[in-house]
């Protein structure tokens, strides 16, 4: 009887835990970024506010200031998951990100 109520109660748990976990991120309806930790600030606060539609908004502005070419400079693949180069965020504060 007490490991029947303990498993139920740990299916309770997992539940909850599930659905937090599922409407936390994800702002206005975008997807949401991949990345739970950041390490630059332009592409947190992007991420924060639009998901990775305002990410690659942001990339984009980023590249055409610094004349970088390509998204593949820095990325492997692209959507969804945005693959990077070992060298990515060097080439990204080198360039004069944050
Ligand atoms: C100079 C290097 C560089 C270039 C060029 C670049 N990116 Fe990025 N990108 C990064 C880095 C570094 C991150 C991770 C930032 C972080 O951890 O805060 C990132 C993250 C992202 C993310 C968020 C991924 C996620 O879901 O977590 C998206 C989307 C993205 N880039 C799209 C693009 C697109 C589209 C282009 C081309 C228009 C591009 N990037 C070009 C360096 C670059």
């Amino acid at each position: 009887m007490i490991k029947l109520i303990s498993a139920s109660l740990i299916a309770i748990a997992a539940t909850i835990g599930i659905a937090s976990y599922s409407t936390s991120s994800a702002s206005a309806g975008e997807a949401p970024c991949k990345a739970t930790e950041f390490k630059t600030e332009l592409v947190k606060a992007a991420c924060e506010k639009g998901g990775q539609k305002e990410a690659k908004a942001v990339m984009k502005t980023f590249m055409k200031e610094k004349k970088i070419k390509s998204c593949n400079a820095c990325h492997t693949k692209l959507a969804p998951n945005y693959e990077m180069k070992k060298d990515a965020l060097k080439q990204f504060t080198d360039a004069g990100g944050k």
